[in-house]
């Protein structure tokens, strides 16, 4: 829809004034004829030869190596969810039972529950002022003798500052597990996420950057060693590696990827470059059109960042408005603007975690006398609500074009016009 008067400009969709954006949203056309050719050959493999396609399989080889690739060298190994990712590579590190793992306090609840799954407690780090993500300085005020794992997730496609983290972390001699589910193919300083830490977890379901299909997830390192455990913690323990003879050497779930999901995620792993570019053009096209506004600015990003834009988080300046930033994100979505107004995504304070729900009723692993830590240690994360108070975010993707972008600025402009002091 043109806008061109003043007058309509300062009649806002949340006032019964038109919208800006009536024609509905491209999809991300994620899935094309090329993943279809891939499943229908995997199909006609199994009709011709009688044999069903499996798991471990050929396809799961290729898609590993060609990620692994991708990732610049080292290991990778597909499991079946982004949770499962996280999961096997917490397994992988091997932590004593009720020791604590330092986890960022916004994140998935699939980012933290493999914690308490591996009868470990999750000791929840703040973000950094003005961020969804960890900073160095968060970390390293919770590390005690306990720790034995950090788990750190790049949120939103936004690097952490894996530089200073790992710092903090070989001081202290604590392995460092980078949640990338949010951040593929995101870079710090020329650098994917995922090759600062020693071992990293990647989602693949159907709403992250590249799929494997409906769900899935990579686990991937540069350690041959732990890779090794990657493999024995995706399935039950299978002496993969062990000289002959040997048994099943962990007790582990089976969390393979089938061939099937691998097969499309081949494709999409092809595709996911160009992915990431069209996402940073949109960004960059916003971040660029929201220069002159009042009520809106791109918050700080750590420097040689280069995000891959899961979405685009911005800042509300509320001393600049007439309103508080819910209406203010409530009128944007009236403007037909999809916008997710506050990203609190903290599972501490979910039931789960405040009503200890893991292993029945006993409260494990927080209660068991084997942890010598403070198990009704309070997590204020103070940073994290202000930001999400103060923030929110736009649900851009590479299915968006000019039209979406022009829509899009013109709806923050129309707000800026209308509700600025
Ligand atoms: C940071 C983070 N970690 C883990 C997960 C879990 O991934 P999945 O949904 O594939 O299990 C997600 C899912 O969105 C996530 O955003």
């Amino acid at each position: 829809m043109v806008m061109n008067t003043d007058e309509v400009l300062f009649y806002l969709a949340i006032y019964g004034g038109s919208p800006v954006r009536t024609k509905p949203w491209p999809g991300r056309s994620l899935l094309g004829a090329e993943e279809r050719s891939a499943v229908n050959a995997l199909f006609d493999e199994a009709l011709s030869t009688g044999n069903a396609f499996g798991y471990n399989g050929p396809e799961e080889e290729a898609y590993c190596r060609e990620f692994a690739e991708y990732m610049g060298g080292g290991y990778a190994d597909a499991v079946n969810s982004g949770t499962t990712a996280v999961y096997t590579a917490l397994r992988a590190l091997n932590p004593e039972a009720f020791t604590e793992v330092i986890v960022s306090s916004i994140t998935d609840p699939g980012g933290m529950m493999p914690i308490v799954l591996c009868n470990c407690i999750p000791v929840i780090a703040d973000t950094a002022p003005g961020s969804y993500n960890v900073g160095p300085k968060q970390i390293e005020e919770l590390i005690s003798p306990l720790t034995s794992a950090i788990l750190i997730a790049h949120i939103g496609g936004e690097p952490v500052d894996m530089e200073g983290i790992m710092a903090v972390a070989r001081r202290h001699r604590i392995p460092v597990l980078e949640d990338c589910a949010q951040a593929h193919g995101a870079v710090l300083k020329g650098k994917k996420v995922g090759t600062f830490g020693d071992i990293a977890a990647f989602s693949t379901m159907f709403g992250k950057h590249h799929c494997t299909g409906g769900q899935g997830g990579v686990v991937y390192t540069r350690d041959a060693k732990l890779y090794q455990r990657i493999r024995w913690c995706s399935d039950r323990g299978k002496p993969l590696g062990l000289p002959d003879g040997s048994t099943n050497c962990t007790a582990a779930l089976n969390l393979n990827l089938s061939d099937l999901s691998a097969a499309i995620g081949r494709v999409q792993l092809r595709k996911l470059p160009d992915i990431i570019r069209r996402r940073r053009d949109v960004a960059a096209a916003i971040i660029e059109g929201i220069k002159e506004l009042k009520l809106v600015a791109v918050p700080d990003t750590l420097s040689g960042a280069e995000p891959s834009y899961w979405f685009l988080r911005l800042k509300f300046h509320v001393e600049a408005a007439a309103c508080s930033k819910e209406t203010y994100c409530q009128a944007l979505a009236e403007e037909g603007i999809p916008v997710v107004a506050s990203y609190r995504h903290l599972p501490h304070t979910m039931e789960w975690f405040t009503q200890r729900q893991v292993f029945g009723s006993s409260g494990l692993p927080w209660t068991s006398p084997l942890y010598l830590g403070n198990p009704d240690r309070v997590f204020t994360c103070l940073n994290a609500i202000a930001a999400t108070d103060k923030q929110f975010n736009l649900r851009i993707h590479e299915g968006w074009g000019e039209e979406e972008i022009a829509d899009t600025l013109m709806a923050l402009k129309k707000l800026d016009e209308a509700l600025k002091i």
